[in-house]
């Protein structure tokens, strides 16, 4: 996908000269999209969606185990233009590299080759189990912003803007819940990634200037707002996003199998690591496989620290925040083990620099991004350190940009 900046992006100009050229408002990327639509169908899209990209501040894996999450949807994302066709034949293209694929629109099946129409696919046949196979196909294409493999939710963005945008067509409009839980289910069934609730969830409820406070027990997502004064920095490491690969997967099976143990060992009910407290893990760690041990540690500290920081945030003592950031990294890096040498290098390296409050590892971890909170007029110095010491330590690059909090998903044409 392409790297304009979208809409919010009325923000402090972007710290490298890498973002500063892909620079462009969210109505030049819509613009483009409508244009090469346009190019390629023959006419002009009915509708068009857009669905943001997220970072994800506080609460690394408590999705998937109930827990608790701060996140925010960002200033990237992506568009989804869509017209209805008389026959029953899809037709998707991915505006960046302009490839195609067809299909019939009763039967998206997951594709080898093409894997990212999967995305796409798999909310289709969500749809299509939720409020039946329609009889007319579609005319699709999607464009984009977030830098691929970088940990900011590209395919979440893709799997909430085109369910929304599929369903506009046939005239259907799932629950905003229901929207993340079908980006979810193509997730898990049509891309392979066992993922919790939190990127299309943050990518459906974000708030302009707010983070997204998530319960993934009671599935409820409530704005907390963010201080003026302070920002994040998103540091892309470009280190390998391994999602696919089974290390995530992998996590939430252990995480699974230790709340088995504790289901077993506690005498309260136990149906997720969600329900087991720091003091209990102490008292039956040594009790557990060693490797479970460690794994669960991060989660049920996770949802603790998710807790304190919103409280923290409400009494606006930033820095404390800033330091449980620091924490969750270091409980990544060392109970939780899906932390990489380049993620280590941003956030040691974030800790010495003036005005940093706090950093951290930024969603599934092995590679991707770290996400840096702080203080704005701090923010442009700051960055340059960091990618100073990252060269150094690393020697490659390293990209930062400003992240600003922003709206959710939403339909832009056609609503
Ligand atoms: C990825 C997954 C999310 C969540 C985070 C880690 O982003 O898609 O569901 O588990 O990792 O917190």
């Amino acid at each position: 996908m392409s790297f304009h900046l979208s809409a919010s992006a009325r923000e402090p100009r972007p710290d490298t000269a890498f973002f500063a050229e892909k620079q462009a408002m969210a109505t030049d990327l819509q613009q483009t999209l409508e244009n090469k639509f346009s190019e390629t169908f023959g006419y002009a899209p009915a509708i068009v969606s857009y669905a943001p990209g997220r970072i994800e501040v506080l609460g690394n894996h408590t999705d998937y185990n109930e827990g608790y999450v701060l996140s925010a949807a960002i200033n990237c994302g992506t568009f989804f233009a869509i017209s209805p066709r008389t026959d029953s034949a899809v037709r998707l293209v991915a505006g960046d590299i302009m490839a195609e694929v067809s299909f019939p629109v009763s039967a998206p099946e997951r594709s080898e080759d093409h894997v990212w129409s999967n995305y796409v696919k798999g909310c289709l046949a969500g749809l299509n189990a939720a409020f039946g196979a329609p009889e007319r196909g579609f005319d699709a294409m999607f464009l984009g912003n977030i830098p691929l493999g970088s940990g900011l939710s590209s395919s979440a963005a893709l799997e909430v803007c085109a369910t929304l945008a599929m369903a506009k067509i046939r005239g259907v409009e799932p629950a905003p819940l229901e929207v993340a839980l079908i980006g979810q289910k193509a997730e898990h069934e049509f891309a392979g990634v066992k993922c919790g609730l939190l990127d299309q969830a943050t990518s459906v409820f974000g708030e302009k200037d707010h983070l997204v406070m998530s319960d993934f027990r009671s599935r409820e997502f409530k704005p907390v707002a963010f201080p003026s004064d302070v920002c994040f920095l998103m540091c892309n490491t470009h280190a390998k996003h391994a999602l696919v690969d089974g290390a995530y997967n992998e996590r939430r099976e252990c995480c699974e199998r230790a709340a088995r143990f504790f289901a077993a060992a506690l005498d309260h009910q136990v149906s997720a690591l969600r329900d087991v407290s720091w003091a209990e893990w102490l008292a039956h760690r040594a009790d557990m496989p060693e490797l479970d041990a460690k794994r669960s540690a991060h989660p049920i500290g996770e949802d603790g620290r998710v807790l304190a920081g919103v409280e923290m945030l409400r009494e606006g003592d930033v820095e404390s925040f800033g330091r449980l950031m620091f924490e969750s990294h270091d409980s990544s890096r060392n109970y939780f083990e899906n932390s990489c040498p380049e993620l280590d290098t941003v956030v040691d390296a974030a800790k010495a620099i003036p005005g940093v409050l706090g950093a951290r590892l930024s969603g599934g971890g092995f590679g991707g991004s770290a996400v840096v909170l702080v203080r704005s007029r701090d923010a442009e110095a700051a960055a340059a350190a960091i990618r100073h010491a990252y060269a150094h330590k690393n020697g490659d690059r390293c990209d930062t940009r400003t992240v600003v909090c922003s709206g959710g998903a939403r339909v832009v044409k056609g609503a």
